[in-house]
């Protein structure tokens, strides 16, 4: 390990010359997908177990976490950026506890502390659960650290996230993916697939219920390959989640179109709090394509599933995530991509260009060969199509009714209300301050491709159903 050019500090010694102890402050800034956000709220949580407050302003905090993402250079680039400008600051403040998690950190370990000298504590996917202990440690010792060795290990510990919301919170199903899209870092920072028991995740979900908690998102990087020691798949998860009393809504993602099966279509269609949104990567639309990128189905196979999906579930929306310039994508292959979106007609898509990350496959063994220019004319064309294809599926929605969970006052106009349909579309309406954190009914006045607009059809908020038997 690597010596810190400044000296021990024990770790109950106060830090202020106050004669109070003041709290020590945490700054966690997160980058990446849904997961990452919850593993913050989880290290959140840790944190203020130990009498840490949140400071939103990082050079002034005692901690600082980087929760970074590897997925994209793009991402990785801006989260290490961040970090070193740090430096100055840390320099005024040497007691700072400069702490790197997530991808990033799970994937480059060591290499990092090199990399960026005023760097502390480097915490892999898995052993980030261990935050406070390792901040001790390190406060204690002195000796930078690199704990990324839990990266397999099953994470069945019970833990306090802090939420962002009160209403609507994540929950963790099961860590890991044993796939091997070729494009894709996540399997080597994210450890092999592990399923949290049925029972666990039950739990979790009740204490979030009697917190006043409403809807729940399940995530996972396949959360329909989930599968426990015990043999429970995802259709028996969410039968037993769908048997909570005062929970509302279940939201899931991502699902992989391989592991799509019956159960979970029927099991979507039978539990009655499940939402209806189905969010399907078809990454692209070419069979060429598809196979380079070891997804294991065809466009074919992923267009029966769609319709087998629709048939049981036909007010669904349907959602994605599609790339573009992957290795040898001709312009022929890119366009089936383009018919593929206007066949499905997706009411939203993440779209990405290619970006090759080193230790995948595609990025070892294939030559990154699709211009930048040629990748972001496509990007363009695609993103384009599916804005327009949102656009006139929000112009269908006109006149319609939809149920809407009042999430508080809109972002961008504080005298409106804003909140999510069961298809998950964000609604943004005039209503009764009363009306937050409860389900209402609202019917659609117009819109634009990210955005309905709406008028509440419930003039009162619906009574609150009594506080659920613990
Ligand atoms: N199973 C996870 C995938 C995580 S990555 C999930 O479905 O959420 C999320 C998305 O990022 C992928 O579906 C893919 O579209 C995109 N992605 C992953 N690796 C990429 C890469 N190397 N370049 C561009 N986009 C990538
Ligand atoms: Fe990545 Fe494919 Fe798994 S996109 S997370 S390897 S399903």
């Amino acid at each position: 390990m690597l010596r810190p050019p400044r000296p021990r500090l024990r770790a109950n010694q106060p830090h202020k010359t106050d004669n109070r102890r003041m709290a020590e402050k945490y700054c966690i800034i997160t980058y990446g997908c849904q997961m990452n956000e919850h593993d913050s709220e989880i290290m959140e949580g840790l944190l203020r177990r130990r009498g840490y407050e949140r400071t939103t302003d990082e050079r002034t905090a005692d901690v600082v976490v980087f929760n970074t993402c590897c997925v994209r250079e793009g991402a990785e680039n801006r989260a290490i950026a961040r970090c070193e400008s740090l430096r100055s600051a840390k320099e005024h403040n040497p007691r700072m506890v400069v702490a790197m998690s997530g991808c990033v950190a799970q994937d480059q370990g060591r290499r990092l502390l090199e990399r960026i000298p005023h760097l502390d504590l480097v915490v892999g996917t898995r052993d980030y659960i261990h935050l406070p202990e390792l901040i001790q440690r390190y406060l204690v010792d002195g000796e930078r650290l690199v704990a990324t060795e839990d990266i397999d290990k099953p994470l069945s510990v019970n833990t306090v996230p802090v939420r962002q919301s009160g209403l609507r919170g994540f929950v963790n199903i099961m860590y890991g993916c044993n796939n091997r899209c070729t494009f894709c870092i996540v399997p080597k920072t994210r450890g092999e697939e592990w399923s949290r028991p049925v029972d666990d995740v039950v739990h979790e979900v009740r204490a979030m219920v009697t917190q006043g908690y409403r809807e729940v998102t399940l995530l996972g990087q396949n959360v329909n390959s989930y599968m426990t020691e015990t043999r429970e798949d995802f259709a028996d998860l969410l039968h037993a989640l769908n048997g909570i009393d005062g929970l509302w809504r279940i939201r899931y993602t991502t699902s992989n179109p391989k592991s799509c099966r019956d159960r979970h279509i029927g099991a979507v269609a039978d539990c009655e709090k499940v939402m209806e949104n189905l969010h399907l990567p078809v990454q692209s639309g070419n069979d060429r394509i598809l196979r380079l990128m070891k997804r294991a189905y065809n466009a074919k196979r992923y267009r029966y599933l769609v319709e087998l999906f629709r048939e049981q579930n036909p007010l669904h929306s349907l959602t994605t995530d599609i790339i573009v310039g992957f290795p040898t994508e001709t312009e022929e292959e890119f366009e089936e991509t383009l018919r593929l979106v206007e066949e499905m007609r997706y009411d939203s898509a993440f779209m990405f260009m290619y970006s090759p990350r080193a230790g995948t496959v595609s990025a070892d063994t294939m030559r990154d060969d699709v211009p930048l220019r040629v990748k972001k004319a496509r990007l363009q064309r695609l993103i384009d199509l599916q804005e327009s294809i949102s656009a006139e599926k929000n112009r269908e929605e006109l006149g319609r009714v939809h149920e809407v969970l009042v999430e508080g006052p809109a972002k961008k106009d504080p005298e409106a209300l804003q909140g999510r349909t069961r298809t998950d579309k964000m609604v943004v309406f005039r209503g009764n301050p009363r009306m937050v954190g409860n389900l209402v009914q609202v019917k659609v006045t117009g819109g634009t491709s990210h955005t309905l607009l709406a008028e509440a059809v419930t003039r009162e908020p619906e009574p609150l159903e009594a506080a659920p038997a613990t």
